[in-house]
């Protein structure tokens, strides 16, 4: 697919790569072209409707987007449940390099670097909806539990989970480094948590994956710290579960943005 953009379409778009050249390294900023303009140009997931905002330049050599392809991946990711095993053509090692990728790059305060990340796969990952089950077992009453373990065996039955924690020695690192914004940083290290979790949510769906995003911490973090030798300081934020596609996501609802959005000043 390439199309010659318009110098006013030009000037609109983002050129991603080349902003990743100017400020990376040569060997990183040729993996992430080479990397980007198969994936846009492979489209596989991208709805055809959507297709329209990848475009390339035949007068340049990197790839460039809209930002209205950056929004509509952003519209495309959806909650989905159930979800099953099926991860299609890609392979953990894929998934892992995505996560890896995101790590590095999503945002946080004074770059202070809070997010980690354990990402469970096939029995690993059935083992946390274990551990969750057993721990949700002994405090929910036994008339609500059918339809948790119902919910257990859903969680179960997809393909794995992302679980986002924030170090805490870091952000207490930043406190005594910082500390006219000592109160700030836990908020900022769980909102660049929060960035991180989106924008995975956002790069699995734009993969052909579907997730929900779940938060059965605290009540699981010490058995989860325990199975896979977390470390103290990591502190448990949510856990996005991953798999393939069993069904459409459900009806939303939007109020109305004229109530969530002022804008003042002009160009
Ligand atoms: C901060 C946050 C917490 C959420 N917690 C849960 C959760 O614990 N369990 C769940 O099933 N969905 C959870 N969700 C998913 C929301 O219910 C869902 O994103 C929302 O209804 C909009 O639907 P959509 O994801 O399909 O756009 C959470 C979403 C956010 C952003």
């Amino acid at each position: 697919m390439r199309h010659v953009l318009a110098p006013s379409r030009l000037r609109a778009t983002t050129n991603f790569a080349g902003l990743i050249r100017s400020t990376s390294t040569p060997e990183f900023s040729s993996t992430f072209t080479a990397t980007f303009r198969q994936q846009t140009h492979r489209s596989l997931s991208i709805k055809p409707s959507l297709q329209k905002n990848f475009q390339t330049s035949s007068k340049m050599s990197s790839t460039q987007i809209s930002a209205n392809a950056v929004l509509d991946l952003i519209k495309q990711r959806r909650t989905y449940y159930p979800l099953s095993k099926d991860l299609g053509s890609l392979t953990v090692e894929r998934i892992n390099e995505i996560v890896k990728e995101a790590l590095q790059h999503v945002p946080s305060s004074f770059n202070s670097q809070s997010n980690r990340v354990v990402v469970l796969f096939g029995a690993e990952h059935e083992k946390l909806w274990d551990i969750t089950t057993e721990t949700l077992k002994a405090i929910v009453p036994e008339d609500n539990w059918a339809s948790t373990a119902g919910r257990m065996a859903m969680f179960k039955g997809a393909a794995g989970t992302i679980l986002f924690f924030e170090d805490e020695t870091v952000v207490k690192g930043m406190q005594e480094k910082f500390a006219l914004y000592a109160d700030r940083f836990p908020v900022w290290a769980t909102q660049s948590d929060a960035m991180l979790q989106h924008t995975l949510w956002v790069a699995l769906e734009a993969e052909g994956l579907g997730a929900n995003l779940q938060h059965y911490n605290p009540l699981i973090d010490a058995k989860v710290a325990e199975t896979w030798s977390v470390p103290e300081n990591w502190k448990l934020n949510a856990q996005l579960v991953f798999g393939g596609k069993t069904g459409d996501a459900g009806e939303k609802a939007f109020g109305a943005v004229e109530e969530k959005f002022k804008t003042f000043g002009s160009a």
